[in-house]
């Protein structure tokens, strides 16, 4: 049976690759699309990925808009987003078709919160964006984490910040959202930071490769692909050159490869208040804390495998 999954986006150039992954991998079902306020304003979150998801043939998945803000943060999208990294590498739409559908009218919390009240199979959900709209379902819903039977999250760092020194975007996006969410008593949670999706980078030469494969899915994800690693060989050079992390699809891949990552079995929390360190994830790999390990963080990956999975699935068609 394929596992089912809800995917939650602000779409996106690698969060566009996550959702071809998704809704082209033989092994995944996956039953909608919640868009959220992130790398770009969430109107254009939700056009993106109607966008990819009809150009690879799957306008059958429904795409249901969520917050237009963090949960606490109503400054953000704009004045922190002038200084942030995320436009620079998310165009606000992405190179491919425009869309001939609409999104759903129900909205993403709304969404989320029957869909889970009313689920009789197992379906996880896989957030690769701010939280917002998980904590709003939490509030809305004092089950919801645990109706929910598994929790996938890209998201935040222990060696390495992107945004900030400490912090990494998706949870720096909106610290409490997170905070939250990490609090909740989620039965099942997986996070992937920094230090597992850096660990597995997408080359030049696997986008040759993906384009050369000729189907809607691997000419777009080279298209994006490759404009994140001109962008990271100009403001972040990474350590394999020419190369960039393409994070929310390794949660995506963990999920029919789980050996693609390692990890410990952690307590995680979220730091929603120093000056310096807002939007820390507090990774106790140590035990040095008091708190119950609430979470499976990701510390490695592995790069040849993930690069294979892009490949392998971008050559089906739909
Ligand atoms: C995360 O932030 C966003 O810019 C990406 O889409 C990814 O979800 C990486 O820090
Ligand atoms: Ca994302």
């Amino acid at each position: 049976m394929r596992r089912k999954l809800i995917l939650d986006v602000d779409t996106g150039t690698d969060d566009a690759v996550a959702v071809m992954l998704a809704a082209l991998h033989p092994a995944l079902e996956l039953l909608a699309c919640t868009t959220v306020n992130g790398n770009i304003p969430v109107e254009y979150c939700t056009e993106n990925t109607l966008r990819v998801l009809d150009h690879i043939g799957r306008g059958d998945i429904p795409v249901y808009e969520g917050l237009a803000h963090p949960i606490a943060r109503l400054d953000f999208p704009v004045p922190r987003r002038q200084s942030d990294h995320a436009g620079k590498y998310h165009p606000d739409i992405l190179p491919v078709p425009p869309t001939k559908r609409r999104k759903q009218d129900a909205s993403a919390v709304e969404f989320l919160v029957e869909t889970y009240r009313k689920a009789t199979d197992p379906i996880v959900l896989v957030a690769v964006a701010p939280l917002s709209n998980l904590a709003a379902a939490i509030a809305l819903d004092a089950k919801f984490a645990a109706r929910v039977p598994e929790l996938v999250v890209m998201g935040g760092g222990h060696a390495l910040g992107n945004v900030t020194p400490s912090a990494e975007f998706n949870i720096w996006g909106d610290p409490e959202a997170a905070a939250m969410v990490f609090a909740a008593g989620f039965p099942k949670v997986t996070l992937l930071p920094l230090d597992a999706t850096h660990r597995a980078p997408i080359t030049r030469e696997h986008c040759a490769a993906m384009d050369a494969l000729g189907t809607p899915a691997g000419q777009a994800a080279a298209a994006f692909i490759g404009h994140r690693i001109v962008v990271h060989d100009q403001h972040q050079r990474q350590p394999v050159p020419h190369s960039t992390p393409v994070h929310d699809a390794l949660a995506v891949g963990f999920l029919v490869q789980p050996s693609l990552i390692s990890t410990q079995r952690v307590h995680v929390a979220v730091e929603t208040q120093g000056p310096l360190t807002v939007g820390r994830t507090v990774i106790d790999l140590l035990g040095r804390g008091s708190g119950v390990p609430n979470c499976d963080v990701a510390m490695d990956a592995d790069a040849a495998g993930f690069a294979e999975l892009l490949l392998r699935t971008f050559a089906a068609k739909a």
